[in-house]
This record gives structure tokens, C-alpha cells and sequence, in this order.
């Protein structure tokens, strides 16, 4: 897989992040896609929220059981959200604010500047709230 564009984001290291149980993400950034690639953004002005699927660029190594920064207890890092895992591949859903060619701006990124994107879905959930179940972080 190639990127098809980069995450610019308020956040240049990963203490300026907010971390927790709970936390809201509100900050704006830009999904920048390359200008070959711009196209593919028609019709996604219809849409609230994206996926964004992109990558942990600065992950390195992986352990199979892992303590979140919101628990004190190891889970297994697939019922987990940690960077470092076997593909460090990220997933976030954002709110698109508008567009301007093949730049999207964006609310709710929880990346670093300069993350790789591997793409873009609009985010769509069938889900009813009441069927979720959170497992541990509840
Ligand atoms: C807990 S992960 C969740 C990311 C995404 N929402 C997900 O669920 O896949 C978010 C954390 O990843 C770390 N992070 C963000 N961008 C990164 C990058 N490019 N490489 C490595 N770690 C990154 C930061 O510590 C950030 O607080």
C-alpha cells in the first residue's frame, strides 16, 4: 500500500495529545491528499464524518499484551487502540468541515503532523447505541 496523502495536525509530539478515558478530540487538522488523488474526494462534501485510516508512522515493535494510558491493567492489543501493534495501521473518525480541492479540513484528529493516510471512507454506523458493548474501558 501506498499513501495517498498526509495528516496535518496541531500536534508535533506525543505529549501534546490528550490522553484518557473518555477524552474528546476537537482539534481541527487537514487530511492532505497528493493532487493526483483529488478526484476521488467528489460528492464527499454530503458527508458528516470520515474514517481515516492511516498509519503509525512513529510506532516501532509490538507486544501482544499492553497497559493503556487508561487502565493499569495489560489487555491484549487488539481490544486496545495502541500505536504499536504487529500493522500500525490507525483509524479515526473525523467530522469534515469543508473542502478545498484536495485538501479537507477536518475536526477530531488525533494524529501526529505529517501521518501517512492509506484512505478515506465516509463514516457510516448501523450500529444501534444500545448493542454496544465497550468491553473493558466500561
Ligand atoms: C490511542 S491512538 C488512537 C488512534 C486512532 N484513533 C485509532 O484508534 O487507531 C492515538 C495515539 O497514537 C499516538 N500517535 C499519533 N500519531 C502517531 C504516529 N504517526 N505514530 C505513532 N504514534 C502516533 C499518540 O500517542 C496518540 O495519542
Amino acid at each position: 500500500m501506498q499513501p495517498v496523502g498526509v495528516v496535518r495536525s496541531p500536534y508535533q509530539s506525543e505529549d501534546q495529545i490528550p490522553k484518557g478515558a473518555g477524552v474528546e478530540h476537537r482539534a481541527e487538522g487537514i487530511l492532505e491528499l497528493l493532487p493526483k488523488f483529488g478526484d476521488g474526494l467528489t460528492d464527499i462534501e454530503g458527508f458528516s464524518h470520515l474514517f481515516v485510516v492511516w498509519v503509525f508512522d512513529r510506532a516501532s515493535g509490538y507486544e501482544l499484551l499492553v497497559t493503556p494510558p487508561t487502565d493499569t491493567r495489560p489487555h491484549g492489543v487488539f481490544a486496545t487502540r495502541m500505536p504499536r501493534r504487529p500493522n500500525p495501521i490507525g483509524l479515526t473518525v473525523v467530522a469534515l468541515l469543508d473542502r478545498d480541492r484536495n485538501r479537507l479540513r477536518v475536526r477530531g484528529v488525533d494524529m501526529l503532523d505529517g501521518s501517512p493516510i492509506l484512505d478515506i471512507k465516509p463514516y457510516l454506523s448501523s450500529v444501534p447505541d444500545e448493542e454496544l458493548r465497550r468491553g473493558w474501558l466500561d
